[in-house]
């Protein structure tokens, strides 16, 4: 079991590092980043959060190799202020987001997060959470799963995929990811199944939803904005378009003029904007595409406090 992380040297490059500093792995997976991060730490601190028990142990193990100057948060990052605050933590110097799901996550068969590996249908990144893809798929309203799946899958085949579902579990309930990748099968032109898996818009739609991934990731990102120190760093690394869209959308609101200001001759200090972004879209290299398929559909932006 492995994850390599994504646009580590990006991502550290970004971050400036000050060996004084407080910072933030927001999702800490396999503490690829954080132990970059910690390496570099003197007096620093480094909180690392993260909702999975096993990459919590996993992290702390290698963490613990590096230096003492780290401490775990077991949370959903939505959650970030109030944990933080817990230590007494009000303003940090940078703050990553390396966001889905790890490899390691997706390997583990039991996880169901993968379709090419039969497990019962679960997906949640905390497994203490009540709501698993089995509910979704076994409970939700046939519109209800026509709109997660045009929203959260941008699926083009939701109508008969969600007519499919429905109809196969008046039988009996789905209970496994083949069962799924079967029924997604059955609902889509053959032609439509030869780019990629025909099951993988699902899939995402499904997990998006099982996690609340948009609705934490907006939280979340509100909350580690107004937590960076003037000069601190933001960088999220995001893996689709929704993701990145709504990344995009709060950076620019957040480092743009407010329109009905935008013409003024003067530019009261309340209505400049505190942030700056840094930059809008850093990709893998030639060389980390061939390495690690995961970095395809990588894209990393940065966005700092001025003021
Ligand atoms: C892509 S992996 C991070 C990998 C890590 N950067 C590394 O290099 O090892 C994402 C991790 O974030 C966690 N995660 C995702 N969303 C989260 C959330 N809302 N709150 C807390 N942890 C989250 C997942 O459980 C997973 O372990």
């Amino acid at each position: 079991m492995y994850h390599k992380s994504v646009l580590l040297k990006e991502v550290i490059e970004n971050m400036q590092i000050k060996e004084n500093g407080i910072y933030v792995d927001a999702t800490l997976g396999y503490a690829g980043h954080s132990s970059e991060i910690l390496s570099r730490l003197k007096n620093g601190h480094l909180y690392g959060f993260d909702q999975d028990d096993f990459a919590i142990l996993k992290s702390d193990e290698k963490l613990k190799t590096i230096s003492p100057n780290y401490t775990i948060i077991r949370s959903n990052f939505s959650n970030l202020k109030e944990r933080l605050n817990d230590y007494h933590v009000d303003k940090i110097d940078g703050i990553l987001f390396d966001l889905g799901v790890s490899s390691v996550q997706i390997d583990e068969k039991d996880r169901g997060f993968s379709f090419h590996k039969d497990a019962r249908l679960d997906m949640r990144m905390d497994t203490k959470s009540p709501l698993s893809a089995y509910e979704v798929v076994n409970n939700y309203s046939y519109q209800d799963l026509v709109r997660i799946l045009k929203n959260y899958g941008e699926e083009k085949y939701a109508t008969s995929i969600a007519r499919n579902i429905e109809k196969e579990r008046t039988n009996h309930p789905i209970e496994t990811t083949f069962q799924l990748v079967e029924i997604v099968k059955k609902s889509m032109p053959y032609k439509a199944m030869r780019d990629s898996h025909p099951a993988r818009k699902t899939f995402q739609a499904i997990r998006i939803e099982v996690n609340h991934e948009l609705e934490v990731l907006k939280i979340g990102l509100e909350q580690a904005l107004d937590l960076l120190a003037p000069g601190g760093r933001c960088c999220v690394i995001s893996f689709h378009s929704l993701e990145d869209k709504m990344v995009k959308n709060i950076f620019k609101e957040h480092s743009s003029i407010p329109d009905k200001m935008k013409n003024l001759p003067y530019l009261p200090e309340e209505y400049q904007p505190k942030y700056k972004i840094i930059t809008s879209g850093i990709t893998a290299s030639q060389a980390e595409l061939e390495e690690n398929y995961r970095s395809h559909s990588a894209r990393l932006r940065v966005i700092e406090r001025i003021k």
